[in-house]
C-alpha cells in the first residue's frame, strides 16, 4: 500500500492525511476481496524499515492502526473474516499489540477469508527468525538437516499455513519488492499501477484481478 505521502503532498496536506485516506482504501479492498471470494488477503501496512520514519509519522500510523482495528473489528466478525498479524509484533507499542490480540481472538474462528496484516514486517528478518527456529529444532534432535525442505522453511515463517500469494498489487508505480514476502512470492503475478493507494478502490482492485485472470501461469513449465 504505497503512495499515501504523495497523495497528501499533491493536496498540500500533512502525510498523515494520506494515511487516513488510505484506510478507506483498506476498507474498500477488504470488502471487494471478500465479495469475490478471495480466501487470503495480505496487506503490507508497516515494514521493519518504516521505523526509520519521523517519530511523529510513526506515532500517527500507530494511532491510525488502533483506530482502524477498533472500528473494523465488528465488520470483520460479521463477514467471517479472520485477522492475523504477521511481522515482528514485539516491536509494536503494547496498546497496539493488545488491540491486535483482541481482534485476532474475536475473529479466529472465521473461515471465509484470512486477512494477514503485515506489521513491522520484513522478509529477511522473517527468514532469519525461521532459520533460527529450524536450527533450534535440529539442535534438539527433532529435525535432520536433510529434512529441511521447502515445506519446512515455509512452515517456519510468519505466514505458516497460508498459501503463497497468486497476485501482488503494488500501487504508486514503484517497481520493487521492498522486503515483502520474498520467499513466498517467487511465482506470484505482479500488478503495478500508478494509482496512489488512497485512490485505489473497489474498481481498481477488480481491474487488477481481471488482469490476473488473463495471465497464463506456467511456473517455469511450458
Ligand atoms: C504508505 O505510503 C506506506 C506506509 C508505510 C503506510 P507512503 O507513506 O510510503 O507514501 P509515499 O511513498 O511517501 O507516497
Ligand atoms: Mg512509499
Amino acid at each position: 500500500m504505497d503512495g499515501n505521502g504523495r497523495w497528501a503532498k499533491t493536496r498540500n496536506l500533512p502525510r498523515i492525511e494520506g494515511h487516513r485516506q488510505g484506510t478507506k482504501s483498506v476498507e474498500a479492498v477488504i470488502r471487494a476481496a471478500r465479495e469475490i471470494g478471495v480466501e487470503y488477503l495480505t496487506l503490507y501496512a508497516f515494514s521493519v524499515e518504516n521505523w526509520q520514519r519521523p517519530t511523529l509519522e510513526v506515532r500517527g500510523l500507530m494511532a491510525l492502526l488502533m483506530e482502524t482495528l477498533k472500528r473494523y473489528a465488528k465488520e470483520l466478525a460479521d463477514n467471517q473474516i479472520a485477522l492475523r498479524a504477521i511481522g515482528r509484533l514485539a516491536d509494536l507499542p503494547e496498546k497496539v499489540r493488545a488491540q491486535i490480540n483482541i481482534t485476532e481472538a474475536k475473529t479466529a474462528a472465521n473461515a471465509k477469508m484470512t486477512l494477514l496484516l503485515a506489521l513491522s514486517y520484513g522478509g529477511r528478518v522473517e527468514l532469519i527468525e525461521g532459520v533460527r527456529a529450524l536450527a533450534r529444532r535440529v539442535r534438539a534432535g527433532e529435525l535432520a538437516p536433510a529434512d529441511i525442505d521447502e515445506a519446512a522453511v515455509s512452515g517456519a515463517l510468519y505466514t505458516v499455513g497460508a498459501p503463497d500469494p497468486d497476485l501482488l498489487i503494488r500501487t504508486s508505480g514503484e517497481m520493487r519488492l521492498s522486503n515483502f514476502l520474498p520467499w513466498q512470492t517467487i511465482y506470484t503475478e505482479w500488478y503495478v499501477t500508478p494509482t496512489l493507494w488512497p485512490d485505489f478502490r473497489r474498481e481498481d482492485f477488480f481491474a487488477a484481478v481481471s488482469e490476473y485472470n488473463r495471465r497464463e501461469r506456467r511456473f517455469g513449465g511450458v
